[in-house]
């Protein structure tokens, strides 16, 4: 369980691509490290470890060929692991942080900008690199949880929804190709909003959906009479996610809802939840929370939680009005 060793070996061969080069077969170190543009005898050494935890195969002395679990970090992969491990991406970075965690827990400093120096936030804004590579991650994520939304709450009583931290766009576009009755618009930083114009281009909805480049510490530059806020509040401690539910709540049509949609702790999946939460803790100081905080945080917002929907895979959709 302490181990540091495998994950990081795990997370090198993963970052520089060793699963996709070995794909069709044993090649010779030399020929691995050249064309993943790594030096061979710390990379042999690396590989030569993970063969004795199993991944990789070495056939000869310093020849290396794919198994099961090198194929399960290839790059082709649907949904597969390895962007999320990529050291390079904006998550694989991000758990890096976790080094600074015992001086976040001594109440010392926030982790990532131990670790790196500005915040999360600030560090995407300032990368574009990284920007994409986390709105592609959480691109991924969302398709696995917005047909789940779109099939759980009944989006025909709508005419105009908004996605407020909406990300690429992933949820609004199922939401939108699924109700053609439903407007939406998307607000997010301006990374995210610049890469969203485009996803809801592609899926064919951009003509009934406005995507707006505006801050959610600020009064919302748009109104609807659902507004969606999908894993965003995690990202946030009580004070900050109360201001963003505020904005939210001033954003409703009169009549409106502000659709809180999270991770929910529930017995059976009580590791993924506690990990999701020390990841939110030192990423980006935030936290996961359950109803009952949830509620206490929409009340401070002014905003009463009256229906609760949960979904397949933990996540539930949380409905709030203006409190009376
Ligand atoms: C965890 S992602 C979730 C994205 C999307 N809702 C989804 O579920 O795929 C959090 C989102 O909040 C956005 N965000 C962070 N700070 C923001 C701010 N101050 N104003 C607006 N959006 C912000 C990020 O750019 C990111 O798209």
């Amino acid at each position: 369980m302490a181990d540091l060793a495998t994950p990081f070996a795990v997370r090198t061969a993963a970052t520089l691509r060793v699963p996709d080069v070995v794909k069709d077969g044993p090649l010779p170190l030399a020929e691995i490290a050249r064309r993943c543009h790594a030096v061979a005898d710390p990379l042999g050494r690396v590989l030569r470890f993970l063969v004795h935890h199993g991944m990789f195969t070495e056939p000869e002395p310093d020849v290396f060929g794919p198994n099961d679990a090198s194929n399960a970090l290839r790059s082709d992969l649907v949904d597969g692991p390895r962007s999320w491990l990529d050291l390079d991406g904006a998550v694989g970075r991000a758990d890096l942080a976790f080094v600074e965690l015992i001086e976040q827990v001594r109440g010392h400093h926030p982790a990532y900008a131990a670790a790196f120096g500005r915040s999360f936030w600030e560090d995407l804004a300032h990368n574009s690199q990284l920007s994409e590579s986390f709105d592609t991650l959480m691109e991924t994520k969302t398709h696995g949880i917005a047909p789940l939304v779109a099939d759980a709450h009944d989006w025909t009583r709508y005419a105009q929804v908004a996605d407020v931290g909406g990300g690429k766009g992933v949820l609004l576009a199922e939401l939108l190709r699924r109700y053609p009755q439903l407007r939406g618009v998307l607000v997010d930083l301006s990374g995210p909003a610049g890469h969203a114009t485009a996803y809801l281009r592609e899926q064919g909805v951009l003509e009934r959906a406005e995507v707006v480049a505006a801050s959610f510490f600020e009064p919302l530059p748009a109104r609807a009479d659902a507004v969606i806020i999908c894993d965003v509040l995690g990202d946030w401690d009580d004070e900050d996610a109360a201001q963003i539910l505020r904005h939210c709540g001033q954003a409703m049509e009169p009549g409106g809802r502000v659709l809180i949609v999270e991770l929910l702790p529930d017995t059976d999946r009580m590791a993924t939840f506690t990990e999701m939460d020390l990841r939110m803790m030192v990423y980006v100081g935030g936290r996961m929370r359950d109803l009952d905080r949830t509620q206490r945080v929409a009340a401070a917002a002014g905003l009463s939680v009256e229906d609760f929907t949960p979904l397949d895979n933990g996540y539930a959709i949380i409905e709030c009005r203006s409190a009376p």
